[in-house]
């Protein structure tokens, strides 16, 4: 293998998207791009050409980008709200959509800070730990537990946390959905955060999901997703203290059932918020409601 020049390089770059596409990747120019940069091991725009190595290095892996591994699984990293972390085969990636639903959590613990206290937040179901990892750094003032049924995803979040936020986050391997799971926390709670599975049974629509994300983090149980979910509502209505806020991530259409089940389980606000593509994606309740808030069941902007 020769060396590259620079236009040798762009030109194999775009040939590469032509593969990504034709396989049905739909970020394909995208993909190519941030390949060749972990190739390289530099951004594509200051590079003047590649080493002879790189060509062979590139081709394995657009090859495996081609059978629809997920860029993450391949460069081993993905980002969440501007961080880094460690993505791994087994471990759900994180997607783009939950970091509005991680910004409401954030925004309902700074707005405790403003009361005064110092909040105790509690993320239920969380994977790599990006939510977690997320409200220890943009709220420096919270204590951060995490829970975790999955072994090698509880391993994941521990390291992420370790590396974002040294000491900051405790993960629990558990049942979020069990009343025994950190019932020392009990109506102490001031923010409790999840994106737990909530796929409707046989919903997974594309490639890479239904290969490469566990079922355990998809399937929420159900034909309609919604067991997992609706549990998860009743141990967070258990573990929240009164004014404490729950916002919890799920599938547009499981909206109107969620705030029915979060106003069963005790909460006395039920909202819903929306995602950047303007799709109801979260559910936010309080155990009573905060003045700024005119009543339940509606929704934000
Ligand atoms: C959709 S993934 C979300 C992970 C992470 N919160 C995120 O946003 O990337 C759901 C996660 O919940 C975990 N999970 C499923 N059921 C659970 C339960 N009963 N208790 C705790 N974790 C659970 C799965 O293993 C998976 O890691």
């Amino acid at each position: 293998m020769s060396a590259l020049d620079r236009y040798e390089l762009r030109r194999d770059v775009r040939a590469a998207a032509r593969r990504l596409a034709a396989a049905g990747v739909a970020s394909a120019d995208n993909d190519a791009r941030l390949l060749a940069e972990h190739a390289l091991g530099a951004p594509l725009l200051l590079a003047d050409g590649a080493d002879p190595d790189f060509s062979e290095h590139y081709e394995a892996l657009i090859a495996r980008r081609e059978r629809r591994e997920p860029l993450q699984h391949i460069t081993g990293v993905m980002w969440f709200r501007g961080r880094e972390l460690v993505s791994r085969p087994g471990v759900f990636i994180v997607r783009p959509e939950t970091e509005v639903v991680a910004g409401a959590a954030i925004e309902a613990a700074r707005q405790m800070i403003a009361d005064g206290a110092a909040p105790l937040v509690v993320d239920l179901c969380a994977g790599s730990g990006a939510i977690a990892a997320a409200l220890a750094c943009e709220v420096p003032e919270a204590h951060v537990v995490a829970v975790e049924v999955d072994e090698a995803a509880a391993a994941l979040a521990r390291e992420n946390c370790r590396r974002l936020a040294p000491g900051r986050v405790e993960v629990v391997r558990g049942d979020a959905t069990d009343a025994r799971v950190l019932n020392d926390l009990d109506g102490c709670v001031d923010v409790v955060v999840s994106n737990p599975p909530y796929v409707p049974a046989g919903a997974v629509e594309d490639v890479e999901t239904a290969r490469y994300d566990p079922d355990r983090a998809l399937f929420g149980g159900g034909e309609d997703g919604l067991a997992v979910p609706r549990a998860v509502v009743r141990r967070a209505a258990g573990l929240l203290r009164p004014g404490g806020v729950l916002v919890m991530e799920h599938d547009p259409r499981q909206s109107e059932e969620l705030r029915d089940a979060a106003l069963t389980a005790g909460f006395t606000m039920a909202e819903t918020g929306r995602d950047l593509a303007g799709r109801d994606r979260y559910l936010r309740g309080a155990r009573r409601p905060f003045s700024s808030i005119p009543g339940s069941g509606t929704r934000l902007s």
